[in-house]
């Protein structure tokens, strides 16, 4: 900065008048100080922002040849943009690619803030505008998923929106009021077009700045739960005693190991986009929709099948309230939680088994989502990992409240 300072001295003090630039500059990159204790997951929350980065530019090629018309849209993605536009498949790829990766980056984000108790007092806001960029994000892809208009978009968008209408209440004309009709046809296409494109995308990039605003105050957590007086860090570093500080200014310095994550990140990803891109395109949704033909089994993206499968294994009424209760249970996380301490979960018994077990019953409902129910071990084992991840959540107050401290800094 201080070199365009020099090459453009006129203009820095003209934008600084009249948009106090500086001070923004300040604020937001330069004395935004970042604890040195924190490792690559902290790089995480840029990671995702360069991937929904991606998404969006991808987003706008692919827009430009697909059309929202219940007749041409599968050609129109199919044929068009993956055989007739220059480098379409490309944007494609890019595109399916990252929509998958994403939710891969945000769970992970997810549980790390999990178990470095980034949620706790002084974050809750932090954390409750991560779950409303997780629900966007989720709705995001919903609708995406349903703009190739091939088997897998008809028929998820059939089950998805069926679930409006309540089970046994039997709402069914909220179902339809959503889907402009009887089954899903071209007001629900034009529909979720319009959510896709445009309404969700400006949602989620509002989200992203009431994420980024509820990080400036409390300032982002530490691996080892520190509480850093960050007034008294800053004046050491600005005096020139780096070593002695406990922070670094976001730019240049934490900002260089982000880009240096971020390098290693997008090597992995354009991997999976040049060689590997068929993991995130399901080889059902290459047949045209065909409202006459009800596909064997009916499955979501991998990022929804934890969810779907505490949906399944219960009676219809029943598996609608877990399923809600799955929905909403991550927001209230800051208020179950009753232990005060700031810490690892490697340091915070038994909290620290609790989080291990969350994190491998879901990956078992995940597992146990994709197989169709047939088999009754599979099923029972789900419904198994379905009332472990319920019960998790009922006793997270009680043994955050006998908490016990042990090891470590604190
Ligand atoms: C596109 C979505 C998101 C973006 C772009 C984003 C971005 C960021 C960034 C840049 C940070 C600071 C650096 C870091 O800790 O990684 C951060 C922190 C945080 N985010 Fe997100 N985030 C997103 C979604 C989420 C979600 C879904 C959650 C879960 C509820 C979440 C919860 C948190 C928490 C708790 C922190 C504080 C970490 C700390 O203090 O150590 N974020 N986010």
């Amino acid at each position: 900065m201080a070199h365009f300072d020099k090459a453009f001295p006129f203009t820095n003090k003209w934008m600084d008048q009249r948009l106090g630039v500086n001070t923004l500059q300040k604020v937001l990159s330069t004395e935004y100080w970042i604890p040195k204790n924190i490792n690559f997951l902290w790089a995480m929350g840029m990671v995702l922002a360069a991937t929904f980065g991606l998404l969006v530019v991808s987003g706008i090629f692919l827009l430009m040849y697909y059309i929202p018309d219940t007749g041409k849209a599968f050609d129109a993605v199919n044929y068009t943009i993956m055989s007739q536009v220059g480098y379409g498949w490309l944007w494609r790829h890019i595109h399916g690619v990252g929509a998958s990766v994403v939710f891969l980056i945000i769970y992970i984000h997810m549980f790390t803030g999990i178990y470095y108790g980034s949620y706790k007092k002084g974050r809750e806001l932090i954390w409750l505008s991560g779950m409303l960029l997780f629900v966007s994000f989720s709705a995001e892809a919903f609708s995406g998923y349903m703009l190739p208009w091939g088997q897998m978009s008809y028929w998820a968008g059939m089950v998805i929106t069926n679930l409006f209408s309540l089970g046994s209440l039997e709402l069914n004309g909220i179902v339809e009021w959503i889907r402009g009709d009887y089954v899903p046809g071209q007001a629900f296409l034009g529909r979720f077009f319009m959510l896709h494109v445009l309404l969700m995308p400006l949602l989620i990039m509002a989200l992203i700045v009431l994420h980024f605003g509820t990080l400036r105050l409390p300032h982002v957590n530490n691996q080892d739960g520190e509480e850093i007086d960050f007034e008294e860090s800053a004046a050491l570093w600005k005096a020139g005693r780096k070593k002695e500080s406990k922070v670094i200014p976001f730019n240049p310095v934490f900002m260089s190991k982000d880009v240096f994550v971020l390098g290693i990140y997008f090597i992995l990803f354009f991997y999976l986009v040049f060689y590997h891109f068929e993991f995130a395109m399901d080889p059902v949704n290459f047949d045209p929709a065909d409202p006459l033909k009800t596909p064997a089994h009916i499955y979501p993206e991998w990022y929804f099948l934890w969810s779907y499968e505490i949906l399944r294994p219960f009676s219809k009424d029943v598996g609608l309230i877990w399923f809600g209760f799955a929905q909403v249970i991550f927001m209230a996380l800051p208020f179950l939680d009753r232990s005060p301490n700031v810490a690892p979960a490697s340091r915070r018994r038994p909290f620290r088994c609790w989080f291990w077990i969350l994190l491998v019953d879901m990956i078992t409902l995940t597992i146990m989502g994709k197989l169709p129910p047939t088999d009754p071990t599979f099923a029972m084992i789900g419904k198994i990992a379905a009332i472990t991840f319920i019960v998790l959540w009922l006793i997270l107050p009680f043994i955050t409240k006998i908490e016990k401290l042990v090891g470590g800094k604190k």
